[in-house]
C-alpha cells in the first residue's frame, strides 16, 4: 500500500491546473480557469478549474473532483493507479508500506483473472481461425451472418470446441491454475470432474471499458430448443453483469463524437450495426437496464436512443428500463423497428443510409411515445386510462430538469386529455413522495430552489417544496462553512469547527452522505483539514464535498448563466458573521422540521393527554420560531401559507 504521506505529497505536487492542462486547453477567468469539458460534448465551455481549491467541476455534466479524481475519470483508472500515474508524471518516488500477504494476494488474483480471460479469448480465437472444426463450423457461421474478418477480429469472436476439456487442457499446458479458471467461470467442477463451461459455442468476449476481457457470452449453433441459445459467464470477482454494457469499449469514442448512444438487446445487434457504420451502439445483453449501466452511458453522452423490436414484447421491455434512464437526467428517444425485425436484421436489409433515414424519421421522444402506447389499448376504458395516466406521471416526475418536465407536462396533458394544471400538481405530489422516500435531494432539485429563492425575494406565495429545499440548503451551508472555514480561528480563540460542534452537537442531517461527511470532520484526531477529506478514495463522497463548496457560487451567479460561474477564493477575513448566520439558519430549519412533525402528529388520533403535550410543545417551538425569524430578519407570514399546504 502507498503511504498516506506519499498520497498527500502527490496532491501537493499535482496542481489541478497542470494535471487538467495536459488534456484540456484552459483559459484564465478571474481566480479560475475555464475550458471545454472532456467528459461530455460541448461547444461553449462550462468546465471550471479552481487552482485555489485544487478542484474541477463541470457545470454542464456535473463531473467534479480533485487532481486524482480527474485522472481516475479521464483515464478510467483506480485511485491507486491514478496516484501511480501522477507520481510518474512528477518524478516522485512513492513510499509503500509493506503489503500484507492478503492485500498482495487480492491484487495478484484480480490481475491473474484478467490474464486468464485473455488466454481464454486467444484460445477461442485460435480455435476459430486455425482449427478445422472452428473453420468449418464457426467461421462459416459468422460469414453466413455477414460478419467480415475485420469485424470478427475487432470483437475478438471465437469458438469453444465441442469438447469437455479443450480449454482446460490448453490451460494446464500453460501452467494456469485450475482454481482461477474456475473462479472466472471458465470451467466447472462436478463430482471431482472438471468440465469446460463453454462447449460447442461461438464466443463473444465481453470487455470492460479499458478493453480487458471480463466475461464471455457463448451462442449455440444447435437449433435444439432444449439447448439454451446463450450462456454467459456468471458473476465473478472481475465481472458484475449489471455494471457492464456489451460493446462499450468499441463504441465509446463514437458515442462521444455522435453525442448519442444506441441501446439494443443483443450481441449480434451491436456487431451488425457497428459493422454497418453505426458505431455508437451498446447492448444490455438481454437483462433489463440497471442504474450502473445508465451511469456508464452518461459518462459519454446525455442522449440515449432505444432500438427495440416493434412488437408488444419488445416495447414492454423498453418501457421497463426507461425510468432508470429518466432519473439520471438522460434524454431518451425510442425507435420502434418494423414488426419481425431486430436491429441486426433491419440494418442488413436497408443498409446504413436506410437505417439512418429510418431513425431520423421514426425516432420519438420516449415519454410522448409511452403515453401514446399506453392509451392505444384503452382509449375508452376509464380504468386503463387512469392506469396509463398514473404511469406517465411516474415517469415525468423522475425527470430532474424543471424546464424539461414542464414541457412534458404540457405535451402529455394534451395527449391524455386532462388539464395541464391537474397534471402539474399530480406530478409535484409524486416528486414530493420520491424526495421523501430518498431523503435527499439532487443537483437539479437545487435548480428549482434557485428559482424559488428568487421568487421568495419577490414575496410570492411559498410552497412546501421551497421550505424543504431551504432546509436542505441550510444543511449544505453548514457543511460548506465547515469545509471552508473549519480550520480558522473564531471568537474566543476557538476554531469554527469547534464552534459548530458545540452549537449543533451530534445533529443528524437528512442527507446520509452529509452525515458521513460531518462525522469525518470531527473524527480526525488532528486539526480539521479539507484537503484530507478531498483525498478520500470514495469518489462519490468527494463529489458531494465539491458540490457543497461550489454551491454558494452557483447560487450567487445564477445556475443557467454558465459562463459567468466563478469559484471564488475563500473569504478568510469576513467569515465570522456568515458562520453565525448560517448556524442560526440551520437551527431554524431544524425547528421547522420539529414543528411540522408536531403538527402532523396533531392530525392523528391522540389521547387528551398526548394532545395537551403536543400543543404545549408547539407553543414553545412556535415562540422560538418567531424569535429566530426576527433575529434572522425572515418574514413570518411564510409559515401561514405553508401550513395550508401541509394540511
Ligand atoms: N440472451 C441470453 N440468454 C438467452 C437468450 C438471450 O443471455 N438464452 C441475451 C444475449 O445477450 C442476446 C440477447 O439476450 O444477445 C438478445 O437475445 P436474442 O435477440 O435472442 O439474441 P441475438 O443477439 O439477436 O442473437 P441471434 O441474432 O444470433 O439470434
Ligand atoms: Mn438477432
Amino acid at each position: 500500500m502507498i503511504k498516506r504521506e506519499s498520497i498527500d505529497k502527490i496532491i501537493d505536487l499535482a496542481h489541478i491546473e497542470e494535471v487538467v492542462g495536459d488534456y484540456v486547453t484552459l483559459k484564465r477567468r478571474g481566480a479560475n480557469m475555464i475550458g471545454l469539458c472532456p467528459f461530455h460534448n460541448e461547444k461553449t465551455p462550462s468546465f471550471i478549474v479552481s487552482p485555489a481549491k485544487g478542484i474541477f467541476k463541470c457545470f454542464g455534466c456535473g463531473e467534479s473532483g480533485n487532481s486524482i479524481g480527474f485522472v481516475m475519470k479521464h483515464e478510467n483508472l483506480s485511485f491507486v493507479e491514478s496516484i501511480r500515474l501522477l507520481a510518474q508524471k512528477y518524478n516522485f518516488e512513492l513510499e509503500e508500506t509493506q503489503d500484507t500477504e492478503e492485500e498482495k494476494q487480492k491484487r495478484d488474483e484480480r490481475e491473474s483473472l484478467f490474464i486468464i480471460n485473455k488466454f481464454a479469448q486467444e484460445h477461442f480465437s485460435h480455435n476459430l481461425w486455425e482449427t478445422d472444426e472452428g473453420k468449418s463450423v464457426a467461421l462459416s457461421y459468422f460469414k453466413e451472418r455477414g460478419f467480415t474478418k475485420n469485424t470478427i477480429e475487432q470483437f475478438q469472436l471465437g469458438w469453444a470446441k465441442e469438447s469437455f476439456d479443450d480449454l482446460n487442457t490448453a490451460a494446464k499446458g500453460q501452467q494456469y491454475s485450475q482454481e482461477l479458471l474456475q473462479q472466472n467461470g471458465l470451467i466447472s467442477v462436478k463430482n471431482d470432474r472438471t468440465f469446460d463451461f463453454f462447449r460447442a459455442r461461438v464466443m463473444f468476449p465481453i470487455h470492460n471499458i479499458s478493453g480487458k476481457v471480463v466475461a464471455f457470452g457463448g451462442r449455440t449453433l444447435s437449433s435444439d430448443k432444449k439447448v439454451p441459445k446463450y450462456i454467459n459467464t456468471p458473476e465473478t470477482p472481475i465481472y458484475s453483469k449489471s455494471r457492464v454494457l456489451y460493446g462499450m469499449y468499441q463504441a465509446k469514442k463514437a458515442i462521444r463524437q455522435q453525442d448519442n448512444c444506441f441501446l439494443v438487446e443483443g450481441y449480434t445487434d451491436v456487431i451488425s450495426l457497428f459493422q454497418a457504420g453505426v458505431e455508437n451502439v451498446v447492448a444490455s445483453s438481454g437483462t433489463s437496464l440497471t442504474m450502473d449501466q445508465v451511469k456508464l452511458v452518461k459518462r459519454f453522452t446525455p442522449n440515449i436512443t432505444l432500438l427495440f423490436d416493434g412488437d408488444a414484447a419488445g416495447l414492454k421491455a423498453a418501457l421497463r428500463g426507461v425510468n432508470i434512464i429518466l432519473e439520471q437526467d438522460l434524454n431518451v428517444k425510442i425507435v420502434p423497428l418494423p414488426t419481425d425485425e431486430d436491429p441486426d436484421s433491419f440494418v442488413k436489409k436497408v443498409g446504413l443510409s436506410g437505417f439512418e433515414e429510418f431513425v431520423q424519421k421514426e425516432a420519438k421522444d420516449f415519454i410522448l411515445f409511452k403515453t401514446d402506447f399506453l392509451l392505444q389499448d384503452g382509449k375508452n376504458d376509464p380504468v386503463k386510462r387512469a392506469e396509463a395516466t398514473r404511469s406517465v406521471i411516474e415517469s415525468i416526475a423522475l425527470i430532474p430538469d424543471n424546464i424539461k418536465r414542464a414541457f412534458y407536462i404540457r405535451g402529455c396533458s394534451a395527449q391524455l386529455g386532462i388539464e395541464e394544471q391537474l397534471l402539474h400538481s399530480e406530478v409535484n405530489k409524486e416528486i414530493r413522495k420520491n424526495l421523501k422516500k430518498k431523503g435527499k435531494i439532487s443537483r437539479q432539485d437545487k435548480q428549482l430552489l434557485d428559482q424559488q429563492e428568487a421568487d421568495a425575494l419577490k414575496k410570492q406565495p411559498q410552497t412546501l417544496e421551497l421550505e424543504y429545499f431551504r432546509h436542505h440548503f441550510a444543511e449544505k451551508e453548514i457543511l460548506r462553512i465547515l469545509f471552508e472555514y473549519g480550520h480558522l480561528t473564531f471568537q474566543d480563540n476557538i476554531s469554527v469547527s469547534d464552534y459548530i460542534q458545540y452549537e449543533l452537537e451530534d445533529v443528524t442531517f437528512k442527507d446520509d452522505t452529509y452525515n458521513v461527511l460531518y462525522k469525518m470532520c470531527f473524527d480526525q484526531n488532528k486539526a480539521f483539514s479539507m484537503k484530507d477529506i478531498l483525498a478520500n478514495e470514495d469518489e462519490a463522497l468527494v463529489e458531494t464535498v465539491i458540490n457543497v463548496i461550489v454551491f454558494k457560487d452557483e447560487l450567487s451567479t445564477g445556475w443557467w448563466d454558465k459562463h459567468e460561474i466563478r469559484v471564488e477564493r475563500f473569504n478568510e477575513e469576513h467569515f465570522a458573521p456568515e458562520v453565525l448566520q448560517k448556524v442560526s439558519r440551520f437551527k431554524l430549519a431544524k425547528l421547522y422540521e420539529m414543528i411540522l412533525d408536531r403538527e402532523e402528529q396533531l392530525l392523528k388520533e391522540n389521547s387528551a393527554e398526548e394532545e395537551d403535550q403536543l400543543l404545549q410543545e408547539l407553543r414553545h417551538l412556535r415562540a422560538l420560531d418567531i424569535e429566530y425569524r426576527k433575529e434572522l430578519n425572515i418574514d413570518s407570514h411564510i409559515r401561514v401559507e405553508l401550513k395550508r399546504e401541509v394540511r
